[in-house]
């Protein structure tokens, strides 16, 4: 997740770029820079570090210009140095680029560019658009930019500016743009906030848009060229609002990120035709003899969905702990270990303890991890990035999402260096994968439904949630994010072991969420659907779409798309997530900031 602003009318760019990326400093912080239309050219000033960076090197070298683009990073591809950072530039310094998202067929192209005598500079996926747009380029460029983007595939919002052009030419695919309208100058930004300040008339630009904009106005076509009427709508946010992209709390509006934080996640990554993933991991899966997951909260969930996907398919033992047990337990632990620390913050202080006990006894080290140069990033062999962009919301939702991806890019990728995993399997998970951000979406439509189900429920004393194997980890992330953010006490179990206990609770008053989706288990589960509605319980499925039969026995059925039914976790705990929203909106919590907790946990 990158900040992108983009200006072009009488105003000095610089100024309203900065501004801009203030504002939009939340979508990412690593590294910073600004394109500016001088009159002895495209100017280019860019600095890793924070926008502060950026600002003091501008005092010292003041760009002057009424038309400029600027970037603020959240790093995918490449380390956050002063290269890596956008704008990306051609070797003449005509072209500039800025870029969000994940350009999935970089190295193919970078190679191709690389062999037609193109010079990179930076490791980013973005700066191939520089090249391919310098490609393109025939004196027109909106055409050069459309040329370029048919050969890209990926997740992307871009902005090209060229030192002979008034004009800047932006399109988007999955990462947000919306296009500022004023008098006598115009304005692009990821996110209205940028805006504000200056209008309040904008065009939120659609998938596979393109706009070409000068001071008198925007021009708006398709990948083809052809014309498209997008209509100006007038926001009328507080600037509060406006950070939080119109929804009322970060939380509503990081689940609804939650597509393109799997494009994030997932995008670059897989590797269809060799049935593979590209980790750019130096660890040999070979030489693990098992893994030890070690995390907390939600990310401990993520860890144990990862423990089944990974004994599932690379047949790797794995012990699963939160990591206030695991240091604790006195672990055994030798050179053949791999342990697995998964962190959102990367700071949290019991997954730090945990992952400093498994290298003090010879581990090798992992961290899934989402913050960027955390505490955990330095202390671990290697870090697997998530990818999910800032989160603020204290539960954690986008991030979660992110976190199960990655188990499954790393099960996958063990299970074909250790051959347990066939080519043919993996690319049938491969191909479920992509389809995930879209299958995300679908769920998302499901939201009124999931209100009314909440509607009819909040008043409840308590809740249980019940999954088996995948579906576990999905029922115990559902039970917590329902008690953190209303404060209904939920438990969760495995669904095969309600009967050795939980069962005793349930009565005409406990409404108990089921994870039904099909899969090797669907009938067993059903028998517990059966158990439950025998004492009176309340059901609420979630379930594969078109499954008639369980709407007969459960009260509230939530649908979510058919997809392998390893994969399923990843769609069934969106509606969860909702469902604990709903709710708490209805009680009238603090949504954002649920009383006792804290986003990073630093305190044992
Ligand atoms: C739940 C939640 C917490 C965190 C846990 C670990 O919504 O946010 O349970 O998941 O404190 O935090 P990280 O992932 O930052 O280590």
């Amino acid at each position: 997740m990158c900040g992108i602003v983009g200006y072009v009318g009488f105003r000095n760019a610089t100024d309203v770029l900065l501004d801009g990326l203030r504002r939009l400093e939340y979508r990412g912080y690593d590294s910073a820079g600004v394109a500016v239309r001088t009159p002895s050219g495209l100017k280019v000033v860019k600095r890793s570090g924070k926008l502060s960076a950026l600002e003091s090197a501008l005092k010292e070298e003041r760009l002057e210009g009424p038309l400029g683009i600027g970037h603020t990073r959240w790093a995918t591809h490449g380390a956050p140095t002063d290269p890596n950072a956008h704008p990306h530039t051609t070797e003449d310094g005509k072209i500039a680029v800025i870029h969000n998202g994940i350009i999935e067929n970089y190295l193919e192209l970078k190679e191709a560019l690389l062999a037609r005598g193109h010079r990179f500079r930076s490791e980013t996926d973005s700066e191939v658009l520089a090249h391919l747009v310098e490609e393109k380029y025939r004196g027109d460029l909106f055409a050069a930019l459309r040329e370029a983007l048919k050969e890209v595939r990926g997740a992307y919002a871009v902005v090209v500016a060229h030192e002979d052009h008034e004009e800047i030419v932006a399109a988007r695919t999955v990462s947000p743009l919306v296009v500022g309208l004023g008098e006598g100058e115009n304005f692009l930004a990821s996110d209205v906030p940028a805006l504000l300040p200056y209008t309040r008339k904008v065009i939120f630009l659609h998938d596979g848009d393109l706009a070409r904009i000068t001071r008198e106005g925007v021009e708006i076509t398709d990948l083809q060229g052809n014309p498209l009427k997008r209509e100006a709508v007038e926001v009328d946010w507080s600037l509060e609002a406006a950070e939080k992209g119109g929804f009322p709390h970060y939380m509503l509006k990081e689940i609804y990120e939650q597509p393109w934080v799997l494009e994030n996640t997932l995008g670059g990554r897989l590797r269809e035709e060799e049935g593979d993933v590209d980790l750019g991991l130096a660890l040999d899966p070979r030489e693990v003899e098992r893994v030890h997951m070690v995390a907390c909260g939600t990310a401990a969930y993520a860890g144990l969905y990862g423990k089944y996907l990974l004994e599932a398919l690379a047949r790797v033992p794995v012990e699963w702990d939160v990591a206030s047990e695991y240091r604790y337990r006195d672990p055994v632990v030798d050179g053949k270990t791999l342990a697995i620390a998964i962190s959102q913050s990367g700071e949290t202080i019991d997954t730090l303890e945990g992952i400093r006990e498994a290298k003090g006894k010879g581990a090798r080290t992992l961290g899934v991890v989402n913050a960027k140069g955390s505490s955990l990033t330095r202390e671990v062999d290697e870090v697997l990035y998530i990818h999910a962009g800032p989160e603020i919301g204290v539960a954690s939702t986008k991030a979660y999402l992110a976190m199960l991806a990655a188990m499954a890019l790393l099960a996958v990728r063990f299970g074909r260096a250790r051959g347990t995993l066939s080519r043919e399997a993996a690319q049938g998970l491969l191909r479920e994968m992509r389809k995930l951000p879209r299958l995300v979406e679908e769920v998302l439509e499901q939201r009124p439904l999931v209100a009314h189900i909440a509607e009819k429920y909040h008043q409840a004393q308590d809740f249980l949630f019940l999954g088996r194997h995948v579906q576990t980890p999905t029922a115990y992330e559902g039970a917590l994010k329902l008690k953190e953010i209303s404060y209904i006490h939920a438990e969760a179990y495995p669904a095969g072991e309600m009967k050795h206990g939980p069962i005793a609770l349930i009565d005409e008053h406990l409404p108990v969420v089921v994870l039904a989706t099909r899969g090797p288990l669907y009938e067993k589960t059903l028998s517990n659907i059966q158990e439950v509605r025998a004492r009176g319980g309340k059901v609420i499925a979630i379930a594969t779409q078109g499954d008639e039969e369980i709407a007969k026995l459960a009260q509230d059925v939530l649908y979510v798309p058919e997809v392998h039914p390893l994969l399923a976790p990843i769609v069934s705990v969106v509606p969860l997530q909702l469902l604990a929203y709903e709710v708490a909106v209805l009680l009238g919590r603090d949504v954002d900031q649920p009383r006792n907790l804290a986003k990073s946990v630093t305190v044992e």
